[in-house]
């Protein structure tokens, strides 16, 4: 063989052993044993009957868990970061106006990601904690009539959770198109689609769902498919729902090939479904909400605060907790991972520095999950006292 000179050289790429900790934060989350299994079923062309019937199982599941019977249903490659792109970038155009509902961390990524589209953007603020009133909501539509409204439903930066009931009442008023980001609430916490009058919504499979990130559902109303078949603007190649939901076959004459999506995805997202459809979605509802109010009573027994001061605004799959004056967050976070191999996390944005971010979801939210992590906060209280005193 002649020699082939190489100008970069092969690297030792080295397995390093870890002990796989708890994942307690605010995602991804640990996933169902099933789902690991899933993941190493065969590989599968994009053009097979085999894929057809899993795309097909997808969407029916995908509908139970949105609650819609509207067709545009499908799954995204990408994590939830595209399901926010693909919602904002296929309804709103270049020079439309987008109303982001500005709370925590999230609507900030949708703000920035709306400008690079060149959307107008406008914004309605509450304080962190908080969530927004239907009258805030209203007197914003009713000035600014924009194209669509983007709300956060359950914010993992916060550890709110938004009620959307009447909203989607004020935007079919105003003209307006509603987008909400469902990635840390959907399965955890009630969502309907249908009866909120919901025009475009996208979670993703690492939270509540108990999967790996990766795959993004995504649904749009009818109001939304209207407007997608009758816009002037191109969206990007690869997250055009027009082209897409001819691969996923929306409307039950097309078998397309658009792009190759990964079969090991596909099957875990499938099997996910599959645990909420066996468990059904109000029971699913009642254990995250049943495993955080009791992971709540603990931390409340250890004198510490939540972030959010409405019960009614708490979330049910992440909880944000105040430390006492002169606890690090970051050290707090670290020394749990360390010492009880529990990963959580301190607040991200404008939450860093006030909050712990807890997420009980999926597989572990059950009660001996919650009480693991409330232990391990206890014993990370008194560890780290000294240091903070
Ligand atoms: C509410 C919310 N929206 C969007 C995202 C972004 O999702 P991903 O990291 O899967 O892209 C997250 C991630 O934590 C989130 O919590």
């Amino acid at each position: 063989m002649t020699e082939i000179k190489l100008t970069v050289q092969a690297p030792t790429l080295v397995n390093r052993d870890f002990v796989k900790p708890t994942l307690c934060g605010p995602g991804p989350c640990d996933v169902w044993p099933s789902v690991n299994e899933a993941l190493t079923k065969p590989v599968i062309s994009p053009i097979c009957d085999e894929h057809f019937y899993v795309l097909d199982d997808i969407r029916a599941g995908l509908k139970y868990v949105f609650q819609t019977n509207c067709d545009t249903v499908l799954a995204l490659s990408g994590s939830g970061h595209g399901g926010m792109e693909t919602v904002i970038n296929n309804l709103v155009g270049p020079g439309e106006t987008l109303l982001v509902a500005k709370g925590g961390f999230w609507c900030e990524r949708a703000l920035e990601m709306a400008k690079r589209y060149g959307i107008n953007t406008i914004t309605t603020t509450v304080p962190m904690n908080e969530t927004f009133s239907l009258q805030q909501l209203e007197n914003e539509l009713r000035k600014h009539r924009p194209t669509a409204l983007f709300i956060v439903h359950g914010d993992s930066s916060t550890g709110t959770v938004q009620n959307l009931k009447g909203v989607g009442e004020l935007c079919q008023r105003y003209g307006t198109l509603l987008l909400v980001d469902t990635v840390v609430s959907l399965v955890g916490v009630p969502f309907f689609m249908d009866d909120w009058k919901i025009d475009a919504v996208y979670t993703s499979t690492q939270k509540a769902f108990s999967g790996p990130a990766g795959i993004s559902p995504v649904a749009f109303s009818d109001r939304a498919l209207n407007k997608i078949n009758n816009r002037t603007h191109q969206p990007p190649f690869y997250f055009d729902v027009k082209l897409l939901s001819q691969q996923w076959n929306c409307y039950g004459s097309t078998r397309v090939y658009h792009h190759t999506l990964s079969s090991p995805l596909l099957w875990a997202l499938r099997q996910c479904l599959q645990e909420v459809i066996k468990e059904t979605l109000p029971r699913s509802w009642a254990r995250h909400a049943a495993t955080t109010k009791h992971f709540l009573k603990r931390v409340e027994q250890l004198s510490l605060k939540t972030f959010v001061p409405k019960p009614e605004d708490r979330l049910m799959t992440v909880t944000t907790v105040v430390l006492p004056k002169g606890y690090d967050y970051l050290q707090f976070s670290k020394y749990m991972r360390e010492k009880y191999n529990i990963l959580i996390f301190p607040g991200i944005g404008q939450t860093v520095g006030k909050t712990l971010r807890i997420g009980l979801m999926g597989v572990n939210s059950t009660i001996q999950v919650a009480d693991a992590v409330a232990d391990a906060v206890a014993g990370t209280l008194i560890a780290l006292k000294k240091s903070s005193l």
